[in-house]
């Protein structure tokens, strides 16, 4: 079955989907879930770590795993059937993709991210989707992230799995904007502090201030203990939406902060970090963002679509919008760039000197 809906998977550079013209193209779209779990379920039973250098039968694969033998088998059916894995004879092997970025412990590896917050977190959400655009939520629905980040192990579970998502994404933006002469950062919405640990570690000169929801924040003393930067990054816990922010910082940094509150509160983040900044200072924001003409790409579409089955005011944001917003609050030399291909976009300003 071929799950890949956009026109040539193997050309990253080109993402534009084809108007559908058959029924199993459709089927591949309802039933995709049904792959995404086959995925989901391996990472938790650590199928592609264990078929790291080695080829194994379902047998020897259920009895790491400690679960029966015939559920091991359709699920390792499933995975060749979506290309995860291949199989000679009685035995399955990694695919490529698999080896590269699922495997604990490969440099590229995004397993835990995919097991922890994507299957264990944004997956229930989806199950909103319908009560939120329909406004019949029920009462333990969450509707924002400041409702489910007051939920210590979600906030844990989430964090812990966004920092080691952010860390790569972290290295590229420090290569793509000058942080150098910038004293001090205000990371609104910073999470554990994935992109202010790699701003600091390529700015000797910078430290940073990241704001975030107080369940967050403890996770986020640790890791940047961990990595000894302790005394150039502090945190403050609080709603970025309500609580008072530091003055006369050098640069503010919101990531993945406008698709997680209200369209009607971006205004007035921009604006308020227009205010703290010292004049010549830096405004950098770096979210899914669409095309202007909403053409795509498929996958920044989809997670703004994952916020809004958390967020009901959420608003689908574009390079276009988001920098007439920059203007409107006062920045100049207004720069947009691509981060994570197919998915984020940055865009960044000045305030006039
Ligand atoms: C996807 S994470 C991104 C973390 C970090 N900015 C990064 O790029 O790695 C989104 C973060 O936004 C935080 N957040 C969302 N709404 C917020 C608000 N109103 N005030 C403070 N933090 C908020 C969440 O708690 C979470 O840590």
């Amino acid at each position: 079955m071929e799950l890949c809906f956009v026109r040539r998977c193997n050309n990253r550079k080109d993402l534009t989907v084809e108007p559908i013209t058959e029924a199993e193209q459709i089927s591949n779209i309802a039933f995709g879930f049904m792959a995404s779990k086959a995925l989901f379920v391996a990472l938790h039973m650590n199928v592609f770590t264990n078929l790291s250098g080695k080829s194994k039968s379902a047998t020897a694969l259920a009895a790491d795993a400690g679960v029966p033998e015939n559920r091991m088998t359709t699920i390792m059916t499933a995975l060749n059937a979506i290309g995860l894995v291949t199989r000679e004879g009685d035995e399955y092997s990694n695919s490529p993709g698999a080896d590269a970025f699922l495997v604990q412990g490969a440099r590229y590896d995004f397993g835990d991210y995919l097991r922890l917050q994507i299957d264990r977190q944004m997956y229930p959400f989806m199950q909103q989707l319908e009560g939120v655009v329909t406004d019949e939520m029920s009462p333990d629905d969450v509707d924002s992230y400041a409702k489910w980040m007051e939920n210590e192990e979600e906030a844990r579970l989430y964090s812990e799995s966004q920092h080691a998502g952010s860390l790569g994404p972290g290295r590229s933006l420090a290569r793509m904007i000058d942080f150098s002469g910038v004293d001090h950062l205000l990371d609104v919405a910073g999470g554990t502090g994935g992109l202010s640990i790699r701003l600091c570690e390529a700015n000797k000169n910078l430290r940073s201030t990241i704001l975030d929801f107080p369940n967050v924040i403890k996770l986020g003393e640790q890791k940047v203990a961990e990595v000894g930067l302790a005394d150039r990054i502090s945190f403050m816990g609080g709603n970025a939406l309500e609580t008072e922010w530091p003055t006369d910082v050098g640069a503010v940094l919101m990531s993945y902060l406008f698709n997680g509150v209200p369209g009607d509160a971006i205004p007035e983040l921009a604006r308020h970090a227009f205010d703290v900044i010292k004049p010549g200072g830096l405004f950098v924001v770096h979210d899914f963002m669409v095309e202007d003409d909403r053409s795509g790409p498929h996958l920044a579409a989809l997670w703004q679509l994952q916020h809004l089955a958390f967020t009901p005011a959420a608003k689908s944001i574009t390079p276009s919008w988001v920098s007439g917003v920059m203007e409107g609050s006062g920045f100049t030399n207004i720069q947009v760039e691509v981060l994570i291909p197919g998915m984020t976009k940055v865009v960044w300003g000045y305030k006039p000197a």
